[in-house]
């Protein structure tokens, strides 16, 4: 009989619940959702796994060397070019650094073509801000298709992550939890007190050769509370430009991808980007939302720019993205959006594809998957918009430096 009790005791403990707090329970949430997401992440992602990029094939090789596949066969037969063995398989692949080795050979051949894009006296660093408040409008997925492109192209590439999601490091394998810790984003460059620390601390290597980066995490936030509080307020927005200051030389193009709101962040790297690269799905909310961010982007450049801040873009260009051709709606937008904004619109806009989101979920871009995992044709599609859409990018930029 001891027993009854002790069990009311203990029930009465349980069926008295204090009145929960929905406040409280909002960072009990946050907790439960971000332990299990970490677990998931550790499951299909383990912290201490490595990514690494694939060898690629003579077709890829081809592309990003820019030279014709009967060239590279040619080289083979020749035997003087440096190539890696040919597999048992029959076929040859490459690693990226037999990729760069190849093209480091042409560029000493004497043909006047140039194989190392690397940039030259007078052209200056690009530095692309990919923006949009609209928030899922592929921001990120176009910076890490962007970057990855350009490294593989053969530019020095520095790729910002300064969205505080960081879903850009997450894709180059940095978790931002896990692997990001204080002063490791580009926030410890930024900041106004005397733990600053210089870029060079904060960039870091990549599995693409060529390709470095600036990681972010939740720090990034502490930029929007400590910039108003700031002695020198007026400038947050040279902070950018001056914090690249040291590195500059070693990079051909730095892209940022923007976060998707218009905070000082946001604001410092539209000051300190010489160009922009504006996201957007051809939908009408999608397109109402830019016309807002267009109207406040205007009237804060415009503020700026009295208060003494930078020149101007070399150029600015609208991305069409996760474009269905057969949705009319879509199609209208998109002719609608060309009639207003002419050739600001790329010509080729970034289709919507099941292979571009599904290598996301595995925190992949479509130069990183394995083509055989996909259907082909499926893949084949989405890799041509990806690399039209870059190659016109890659276009603007070659055309600020002057060149063809
Ligand atoms: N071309 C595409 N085809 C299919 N899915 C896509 C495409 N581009 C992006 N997505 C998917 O849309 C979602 C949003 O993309 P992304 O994260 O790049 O947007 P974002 O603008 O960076 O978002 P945020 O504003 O939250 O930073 C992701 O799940 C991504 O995989
Ligand atoms: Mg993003």
């Amino acid at each position: 009989m001891t027993a009854q009790p002790n069990s009311i005791t203990a029930h009465s403990e349980i069926t008295v619940p204090s009145k929960p707090s929905l406040k409280r329970q909002i960072s009990v949430d946050a907790n439960d959702l971000q332990s299990k997401l970490e677990a998931h992440q550790k499951r299909i992602y383990p912290p201490l796994a490595k990514k690494s990029m694939r060898r690629l094939t003579s077709a890829e090789v081809s592309k990003f060397l820019g030279i014709h596949e009967g060239y590279l066969r040619q080289l083979a037969a020749e035997g003087k070019a440096p190539l890696p063995e040919v597999q048992p398989n029959g076929r040859r692949t490459y690693a990226i650094e037999e990729m760069n080795v190849l093209r480091e050979f042409l560029e000493g051949t004497k043909s006047p073509r140039r194989y190392v894009p690397h940039r030259g006296e007078g052209e200056k660093l690009q530095i692309l801000s990919v923006i949009n408040f609209k928030g899922g409008s592929a921001k990120t997925t176009t910076a890490s298709h962007l970057v990855q492109y350009l490294a593989l192209k053969g530019y020095r590439v520095l790729a910002i992550d300064l969205d505080p999601q960081a879903s850009l490091s997450t894709m180059f394998g940095h978790q931002p939890l896990l692997d990001v810790g204080y002063n490791e984003t580009l926030y410890g460059a930024l900041r106004y007190d005397d733990e600053r620390v210089g870029v060079e601390q904060i960039i870091r290597s990549t599995y693409l050769p060529g390709l470095h980066l600036i990681p972010g995490n939740l720090e990034l936030m502490e930029f929007e509370t400590t910039t108003p509080k700031a002695d020198d307020v007026a400038l947050f927005y040279t902070r950018i430009t001056e914090a690249l200051q040291p590195v500059a030389e070693h990079y051909d193009i730095v892209v940022m991808d923007c976060p998707p709101n218009l905070g000082f962040l946001a604001m410092a790297a539209l000051c300190a980007a010489t160009s922009l690269l504006i996201t957007i799905h051809p939908q009408m909310l999608d397109v109402l939302s830019m016309a807002q961010f267009l109207r406040m982007t205007g009237d804060t450049l415009e503020i700026l720019s009295n208060a003494g801040a930078k020149e101007d873009y070399d150029w600015m260009g609208y991305l069409i993205t996760r474009y269905e051709p057969s949705d009319t709606p879509q199609n209208q937008m998109v002719g609608y959006l060309r009639s207003i904004f002419g050739p600001r619109v790329l010509q080729n806009p970034v289709l919507k594809s099941t292979a571009i989101a599904d290598a996301g979920l595995t925190k992949q871009t479509l130069y990183e998957v394995d083509r055989s995992k996909f259907h082909k044709g499926t893949y084949d599609r989405a890799m041509e918009s990806i690399d039209l859409a870059n190659g016109e990018i890659e276009a603007l930029i070659r055309s600020a430096w002057g060149r063809q």
